[in-house]
């Protein structure tokens, strides 16, 4: 089993002064949902996710070897990082203190980081403030960018520990970026049926799993852009002495496990079951906190009505689910895309803002650019 010091380095082998990565890494969609945590980003129920296509952070890192010999450049602070932000090529101060926050998690992990300035440089192929979260494509691609900076140290480095530090770096940013790391299906939290299955970091789904979900498809309706009223972060926190929280996390094992089989028998009517209480159960959840929010908007209500609808007259087996926000991701098989998508813009579009959706389907994981 592995634990956090294993993520601890030795000493590095090499040097390098300066130069720059490039990474995509892609959002991802959960179908059993991480909502509650313990401290150090520790998962209070284990999650799965398709990991997405287009929905994509890609992050520039540029690295310079800061001069800290105290003859050259006086009493340098090298208590501090340094880093510049840029967001689509232009400064951004207010995305400064996540991204300081992040590196003080990860820096026993990544000693050599105020060794350098950074210059991050990042952008979304999704429109800024779709509701849509950045944070885990974001904190993927900041993970892997640093993760090449480490293999330059150490170039001995195997790719299967690349990849699994990656992950439990951007774990520390997000938690759901853990997941963003690699493709189809990614499991993150420990679960007795899942063998290599960890709180630390997020693999691939190491079982069989049905041509049904091959390309499968998530068409993400924008029902509301703005602010969300309550983030995540403070939304995992109340499930702190949440009346229903242990049987929530119980039931989140179950439902895992449930997926598993459905993963390997292609039983799209169950995976449907599991997939859309998963999501209501999430919201509900954030209903009976205290104190209580409500994410989902009328829309939100509006189109899953209009699902069960369609689904019941066509026996199309397409599904919703929600994240912690108003937007619906339609989920469905490739084969059936055609019709469903006919549907979506007769009958959901009206629902959503500006009449904006994003179409997309399960993909690989993150790509060095
Ligand atoms: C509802 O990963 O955004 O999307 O770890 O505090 O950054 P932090 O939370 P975050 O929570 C995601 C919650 C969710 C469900 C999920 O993706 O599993």
């Amino acid at each position: 089993m592995f634990t956090a010091t294993d993520f601890i380095p030795k000493k590095y082998t090499s040097t390098i002064e300066n130069g720059n990565f490039e990474w995509s890494a892609p959002s991802n969609i959960a179908l059993v949902k991480y909502w509650g945590k313990k401290d150090n980003q520790i998962p209070a129920n284990p999650s799965v996710s398709f990991t997405l296509n287009n929905c994509k952070t890609i992050t520039k890192l540029g690295f310079e070897k800061r001069d800290i010999s105290p003859e050259v450049s006086g009493p340098l602070n090298v208590t501090s990082f340094s880093f510049d932000l840029l967001f689509e090529g232009k400064p951004k101060e207010d995305f400064k203190p996540k991204i300081q926050k992040f590196l003080e998690r990860i820096e026993v992990y990544l000693p050599f980081l105020k060794n350098y300035h950074f210059t991050i440089d990042t952008q979304n192929t999704f429109p800024h403030s779709s509701g849509i979260a950045s944070s885990a494509s974001g904190m993927a691609a900041l993970a892997m960018n640093f993760m090449s900076l480490e293999r330059a140290l150490n170039p001995e480095m195997t790719n299967e520990y690349f990849y699994r530090k990656a992950s439990f770096l951007a774990r520390l940013g997000s938690g759901s970026a853990c997941r963003s790391v690699k493709g189809n299906v990614v499991v993150w939290g420990n679960q007795a049926n899942i063998g290599g299955s960890s709180d630390l970091f997020g693999v691939e789904f190491p079982h069989t799993i049905h041509a049904n979900f091959k390309n499968y498809q998530d068409t993400i309706l924008l029902v509301d852009k703005g602010e969300k009223q309550v983030s995540s972060t403070v939304g995992h926190d109340l499930m702190h002495n949440h009346p229903y929280a242990e049987r929530r996390f119980a039931q989140a094992h179950e439902n895992l496990d449930k997926l598993t089989a459905i993963f390997e028998s292609g039983n799209l009517d169950e995976f449907i079951k599991v997939v859309e209480s998963e999501a209501l159960t999430l919201h509900a959840m954030m209903m009976t906190s205290m104190p209580y929010f409500i994410l989902m908007k009328p829309n939100t209500l509006q189109i899953i009505n209009a699902i069960w609808k369609f689904r019941n007259e066509t026996q199309i087996p397409v599904c919703f689910t929600l994240d912690a926000g108003a937007n619906v991701h339609v989920l469905y098989p490739e084969n059936v895309s055609d019709k469903v998508l006919q549907f979506i813009q007769d009958e959901l579009v009206v629902f959503c803002q500006n009449g904006q959706y994003i179409c997309d389907q399960i993909g690989e994981g993150a790509i060095a650019l």
